[in-house]
């Protein structure tokens, strides 16, 4: 996703430097060339050595070692991205000044380069009005931040904000900042349904399927590091919500329409991963049916159509995507649902198939449009997440 992209990270004195060795490691594996620059004090917490070995290049400390020093500056002209983590008070003060007293501060007064900084200070550091002002102040100049994180500091527990925030977090971040400027999904309002909905026949019994949420939730992270802003409206899943994702929690149909149909007129692409329950009980028992020895008859009544009954909200230009799991006459099925249901594309499934549909990491799917067929291989969810997003922004 980010090969051969350049990122400098910048790394000052702080114990959750531990965290950045993660962070170095998880953007040398996805692809990314990583200069790293140490301050002095952070080479007493962790020695260059180790970032050497994590990012499989030279790590620099000062403005004085190797032959000629000053010509290093040129790492932040040329990197792509500059990541600060953990960014001290202490580097945040220095850089809202323009002090140049060291390689790091010095490469940062010379580069152009978009800057992103996880702080992680003691939590009275952050607070105290020096620190905000520092921050105000880089925030003009276009500077983005992630955390600090509210939890517990080197001096112990806290309750309030100060510590840096975890490595996949800020890997989600600085993969974004890298990503969107090449997307057309940059700053687009996404909005993603994943996961069943829950039809209750009483308390302790419902109308379900097997839908994980795997697929929604891999549509939803791959949106956000595209730049996108990413609303997920999600039934039952035990899945983590992806970084940075505004999460909707649901249950029934009923509560999916009504989450959908609220968000859709400010969203520019809707897309339907969920598989919502199509019908329900006609009516819910407020206590636990007592088991019988005879049978037991369910009265059922549809549920809404949440794409059909929504189609008025729709903002004019939007691209709507759903999802067909079929088991049978696939295309024509899926087809008819893109007409019916008046779709721009129709991801195509099939339920009986290893390796596709409901819980699984992999599908293989097909992409119909009106006048397009096109099949992919199987694939990670992941990666038809990808994919999808790829046809998306063609759409857009
Ligand atoms: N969908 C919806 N509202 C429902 C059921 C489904 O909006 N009550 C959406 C799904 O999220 C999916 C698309 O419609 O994007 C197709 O879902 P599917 O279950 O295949 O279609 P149905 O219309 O339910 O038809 P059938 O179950 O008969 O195949």
């Amino acid at each position: 996703m980010i090969d051969d992209r350049r990122v400098l990270v910048g790394v000052s004195g702080g114990i959750a430097i531990y965290k950045t060795c993660s962070v170095v490691r998880q953007l040398t594996e996805a692809g990314a060339a990583v200069d790293t620059v140490m301050t002095a004090s952070a080479a007493e917490f962790v020695r260059p050595v180790t970032f050497e070995a994590l990012s499989r290049r030279p790590v620099l400390t000062s403005l004085w070692d190797r032959d000629h020093a000053l010509s290093h500056l040129h790492l932040g002209q040329d990197a792509e991205l500059i990541l600060l983590a953990p960014a001290t008070a202490n580097l945040l003060a220095k850089t809202a000044a323009g002090i140049a007293d060291d390689l790091l501060t010095a490469i940062l007064l010379a580069s152009d380069a978009p800057i992103l900084a996880a702080p992680a200070m003691n939590d009275r550091m952050w607070a105290n009005p020096a620190t905000q002002e520092n921050i105000s102040r880089l925030s003009e100049r276009g500077w983005r931040f992630v955390g600090p994180a509210v939890g517990g500091l080197a001096e112990g527990p806290s309750t309030r904000p100060g510590r840096m925030v975890e490595p996949d977090e800020i890997v989600a971040h600085t993969v974004r900042m890298l990503r969107a400027s090449a997307s057309s999904l940059n700053g687009k309002r996404v909005l993603v349904t994943a996961g069943p909905t829950r039809e209750k026949i009483d308390p302790v019994r419902a109308i379900s399927n097997p839908s994980s949420g795997l697929m929604g939730y891999a549509v939803a992270e791959a949106a956000f590091l595209r730049g996108a802003e990413v609303q997920l409206v999600t039934g039952p899943s035990q899945l983590t919500v992806p970084h940075g994702v505004e999460v909707v929690r649901v249950e029934t149909t009923a509560e999916l329409h009504r989450a959908v149909e609220e968000k859709l007129g400010t969203s520019d692409v809707l897309i339907m991963a969920a598989a919502p329950a199509d019908y329900r009980p006609v009516s819910t028992s407020d206590h636990k049916l007592p088991k019988t020895d005879g049978r037991l008859t369910l009265e059922l009544e549809p549920t809404v159509d949440v794409l059909s009954s929504t189609v008025d909200k729709r903002r004019p230009g939007a691209v709507i995507v759903g999802f067909a799991l079929e088991s049978a006459d696939g295309e024509s099925r899926a087809r008819e649902k893109l007409h019916r249901k008046q779709l721009d594309l129709i991801v195509l499934n099939m339920a009986r198939e290893t390796g596709s549909g409901f819980e699984t990491p992999t599908n293989r799917v097909s992409f119909i449009t009106e006048d397009e067929l096109s099949e992919l291989p199987q694939l990670p969810k992941s990666e038809v997440a990808e994919r999808l997003l790829d046809e998306v922004e063609e759409l857009l």
